[in-house]
């Protein structure tokens, strides 16, 4: 099946990943206009009770900042934007939300932790499509069935709540049922690893944790050094953080005073009612997926995005030159 036509035209066949309290208009116009789809969760704009909603006013600057781009380079349009919704029971702000993104005729919903119907009927209302992400097959047939247009495949190694199954096993499994828009997530860091997402049945590559480290990135500076100075094993999964199994960066936890190699199993029930995924006492274990090795440095977006890009094609090319 073709792409649905909002997502024809990329540069590059990428989705940044919205990343709690990390993604923000900064990093979502970056990513734009640098030819991917960029991203944020909704709960990211937070307002002080009382105040005019601050996903409304990201939205107005994304929507003019990239309307005003696509007028000055018309060869070179923004790629188009996408906004996360946490449709778990406990994110009060849910309904307020979906109302503001259909006024404001968000082109791409991406919507996370249980699919929801009325959720994917506003979408369509206001001309979007929405994108619903998953861990198995199971989830994955739920959430089409429920009116999701295309699916993410989160595979093990994601940052965040990572799944636990093989990128190979997941995108074989969804693709013998399903042609719609599939996006692979988890470990995705090179133009080469984007390119073996594409080969193994995906559209798009869907990246995280590299976006961590560039400079539009609302984290702090000790959090953007550990994802450069780490690689794959500093990444421990556990369920302690939120009760559902993720994956984190081991120093962040040691600094917190734990031993990232003993954590205990204990688990606390997830929560968004204040605009957290995490208690409090949590704040400063910081997420991250295992392709971080790739990431060398700190660096604007546009450049991390060019460097996948670069390496996308010459892996492409490098292909068709070799033999098996
Ligand atoms: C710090 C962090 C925060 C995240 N927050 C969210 C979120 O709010 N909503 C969501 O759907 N996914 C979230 N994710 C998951 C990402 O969207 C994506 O699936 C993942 O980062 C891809 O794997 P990678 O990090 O290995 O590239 C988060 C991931 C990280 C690392």
């Amino acid at each position: 099946m073709a792409l649905p036509a909002i997502l024809q035209g990329l540069r590059l066949p990428m989705v940044g990943a919205p990343l709690f309290l990390v993604s923000g208009p900064d990093l979502v116009i970056a990513q734009c206009k640098a030819g991917i789809v960029g991203s944020f969760p909704a709960l990211n704009a937070r307002e002080a009770e009382g105040d005019h909603p601050m996903l409304e006013i990201w939205l107005q600057r994304i929507t003019e900042e990239l309307d005003r781009h696509n007028q000055a380079h018309p060869d070179t349009p923004a790629a188009p934007f996408a906004v996360n919704q946490i449709v778990h029971r406990s994110n009060a702000r849910l309904m307020r939300d979906v109302d503001i993104c259909a006024r404001w005729n968000v082109p791409i919903w991406i919507t996370s932790l249980g699919a929801r119907p009325e959720v994917n009927a506003a979408a369509h209302d206001a001309g979007g499509i929405v994108l619903h992400d998953v861990i198995n097959n199971t989830f994955a047939r739920k959430a089409i069935d429920k009116g999701a247009d295309g699916l993410i495949a989160v595979a093990a190694g994601a940052g965040g709540h990572a799944g636990a199954q093989s990128p190979f096993a997941l995108v074989q499994e969804i693709r013998e049922w399903f042609d719609g828009p599939l996006a692979l997530s988890g470990a995705i860091a090179t133009g080469r690893a984007l390119l073996a997402a594409r080969v193994m049945g995906a559209d798009l590559g869907y990246v995280g944790s590299p976006f961590i480290a560039t400079r539009e990135a609302q984290a702090q500076p000790e959090y953007k050094r550990m994802i450069v100075e780490g690689g794959a094993e500093d990444i421990v999964t556990s369920a302690l953080f939120t009760g559902v199994s993720g994956n984190y960066l081991k120093p962040s936890i040691a600094r917190a005073g734990l031993d990232p190699d003993t954590l205990p199993a204990e688990r606390t029930e997830m929560d968004f009612r204040d605009g957290s995924s995490k208690p409090k006492t949590w704040k400063d274990i910081w997420g991250s997926g295992q392709g971080i090795g790739a990431v060398k440095a700190v660096v604007p977006a546009a450049e991390l995005i060019d460097r996948i890009a670069g390496e996308y094609r010459a892996a492409l090319a490098s292909l068709a030159q070799g033999g098996v």
